[in-house]
């Protein structure tokens, strides 16, 4: 699967252009994580883009959400390796994160949130002017972007990656394609 397909299959089914974004994102986070790590920045990258490219086919049903788009994944040419991290990023199902791969998933998917939110309270609403030390107090600040959930983000531990150094790193990943987030 090359990238321009698995974009063209994440736009076919994702309607929600804030989704496709947050899917773009997590692309950026994972690919810049597999460069750090030393893993395969294709294949963590491509994991990230297509990772909720089911969320509307499934209407918000936590039980098939992610077991089908790990079978999307499949179909589109994923790896195993690919389709386990996107099925477990959904605690839901009860697998437990295994690979490097499952556990940066999961950590870096809700860091999005977080920066996009840090980034839209700002005057200008972009990324680029945006500190991480900003997002650093934002992560404590607990009733800001609740639904980044901060817990699943310091599992960045289980990556061997320091909270402040995964902060800077996913920020940095972002404002790289900050344009085509719209930020
Ligand atoms: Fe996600």
């Amino acid at each position: 699967m090359t990238r321009e397909e698995a974009l063209d299959s994440v736009k076919a089914n994702v309607e929600n252009k804030n989704l496709v974004k947050h899917m773009l994102a997590t692309e950026a986070i994972m690919h810049a994580l597999a460069k750090r790590l030393g893993e395969d920045e294709e294949e963590w990258g491509l994991t990230g883009l297509l990772h909720d490219i089911d969320v509307e086919l499934t209407e918000g049903d936590m039980n098939t959400h992610s077991r089908l788009g790990a079978d999307l994944a499949r179909e589109l040419g994923a790896s195993e390796a690919m389709a386990h991290a996107i099925l477990c990023h959904n605690e839901a199902h009860g697998v437990p994160l295994e690979a490097k791969l499952d556990k940066a998933l999961f950590c870096a998917d809700p860091l999005t949130g977080l920066i996009i939110a840090a980034a839209l309270v700002r005057p200008d609403k972009k990324l680029a002017n945006l500190g991480a030390n900003s997002v650093k107090k934002k992560f404590k600040e607990k009733s800001f972007a609740a639904g980044a959930d901060r817990g699943q983000i310091a599992r960045c531990s289980e990556i061997e990656l320091e909270l402040d150094e995964f902060i800077e790193l996913g920020l940095k990943a972002m404002k790289e394609i900050a344009a085509d987030l719209g930020l």
